[in-house]
């Protein structure tokens, strides 16, 4: 048994919660006293970025520590337009995933794919593998996706110069309005990057073993694939679109939290009281919801929160109105994580090349809680 003073007792205290585990420039979640939460991403505030950014400015921000200026933005979107297609090795492979694969399974094997087809060198270095990964994440499942949903092969080239546009413009093969590129902008630049999460550390504890830059990536994408993390957004949206009204909601929440059951997208590890991240994709879905004329799940989402809060002091983590957002742009349910994935590549790469440079293998201890020593027993004996 460990005698360590700081040793987990009992489950309630595991998951590392409240522990440093270690030092980061990439991303500050501040939690105050008094409730009043914050995040910044390279010490610029979500609020500030979500505003005025575009996800690419962001990803560049994140990776290179600094604001881009406009040239380099510039140049930086046209080599992400550029990179957003796949060998067709790759397309290949991606057409003999059955129909019924879950799309971050299909992400996990694109992305291990061309960590054969393209690895990492001297020539193709961490930060060339890192802008290919940013920008053919989408190409994954959108390749996947219409080839088997809807029997076409889709164009991946298109011109639109953000990740959003993108997105939109393969999904729906129209052009996008200026307000979902917009909502989708800022959903992506709202999941980009959130410090020692669970998947993030996956990816971080991979590279501290040198392993390669896709191997650490493919982990990270599984650790996200939980309900208990990015899985949230689409049990949120399923969850919304079950009731008929918002009383209706309230009762059906009622009941759940009665029998124990927890409520996706709402709670979190870190904040206590408000994500600062929900306040605003919460807006976003709300233009969204008068944009489409839709008067029935905004208000029953809204009751939901009310009904959390009443009960049991729980708000809405990102995923839950982000769950909105993205279902009013029109995206299939299954497409929700993955399009968290395809954002938070840019906060995974970053991570991985902070822990590259100042590297030690992440190895922590266990608390031993098993049997005592033991006499072995022969086989013919037991
Ligand atoms: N619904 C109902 N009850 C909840 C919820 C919820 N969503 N979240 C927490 N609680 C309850 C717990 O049951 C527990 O109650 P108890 O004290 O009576 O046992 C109490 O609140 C404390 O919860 P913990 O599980 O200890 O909180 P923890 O920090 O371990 O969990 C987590 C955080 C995993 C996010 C949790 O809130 C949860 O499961 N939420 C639903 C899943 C979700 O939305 N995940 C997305 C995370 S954010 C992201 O990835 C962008």
């Amino acid at each position: 048994m460990s005698t360590s003073s700081n040793v987990v007792k009992k489950n309630k205290e595991g998951g590392l919660e409240g522990i440093i585990a270690g030092n980061s420039e990439i991303c500050e979640v501040g939690v105050g006293s008094h409730g009043e939460h914050s995040l910044h991403y390279r010490g610029y505030t979500i609020e500030d970025l979500a505003s005025n950014a575009s996800f690419e400015e962001v990803a560049w921000l994140l990776l290179r520590g600094k604001l881009p200026n406009k040239n380099e933005l510039a140049t930086y979107k046209e080599k992400l337009r550029k990179l957003r297609d796949l060998p067709s090795t790759c397309k290949h492979i991606l057409e003999e995933i059955p129909a019924h694969a879950h799309m971050l399974d299909v992400m996990r094997t694109g992305c291990s794919v061309l960590g054969n087809l393209e690895p990492e060198s001297k020539k193709h270095d961490q930060y060339a593998v890192a802008d290919r990964l940013i920008a053919c994440f989408s190409s994954f499942f959108l390749y996947w996706y219409k080839f088997h949903h809807q029997k076409k092969r889709a164009d991946l080239n298109s011109n639109e110069d953000t990740t959003a546009g993108h997105i939109l413009r393969v999904l729906h093969e129209k052009t996008p309005n200026e307000l979902q590129k917009q909502a989708l902008n800022a959903t992506l630049i709202l999941y980009a990057e959130h410090e020692f999460n669970a998947s993030t550390f996956t990816v971080r504890t991979i590279a501290s073993t040198l392993s390669d830059f896709y191997s650490a990536i493919c982990g990270g994408i599984g650790a996200l694939k939980g309900p208990l993390h990015g899985g949230a957004n689409e049990e949120a949206i399923i969850l919304i679109q079950k009731f008929m009204t918002p009383e209706d909601a309230e009762n059906g929440i009622k009941q759940m939290l009665n029998e124990k059951k927890l409520v996706m997208g709402f709670g979190h590890r870190v904040y206590k009281v408000v994500d600062p991240r929900s306040t605003f994709v919460k807006a976003w879905a709300n233009k969204l919801s008068i944009d489409s004329k839709d008067k029935h799940l905004y208000p029953i989402a809204n009751r939901i929160e009310e009904v959390m809060w009443d009960s049991k002091h729980l708000f809405p983590n990102l995923d839950f109105y982000s769950a909105l957002v993205f279902y009013y742009l029109n995206i299939p349910t299954n497409m929700f994580t993955p399009l968290f994935a395809t954002s938070r590549i840019s906060g995974w790469s970053a991570h991985l090349m902070e822990q590259r440079a100042n590297n030690r293998l992440i190895r922590p201890l266990a608390n031993y809680i098993g049997p005592s020593l033991q006499k072995w027993i022969p086989l013919e004996k037991r």
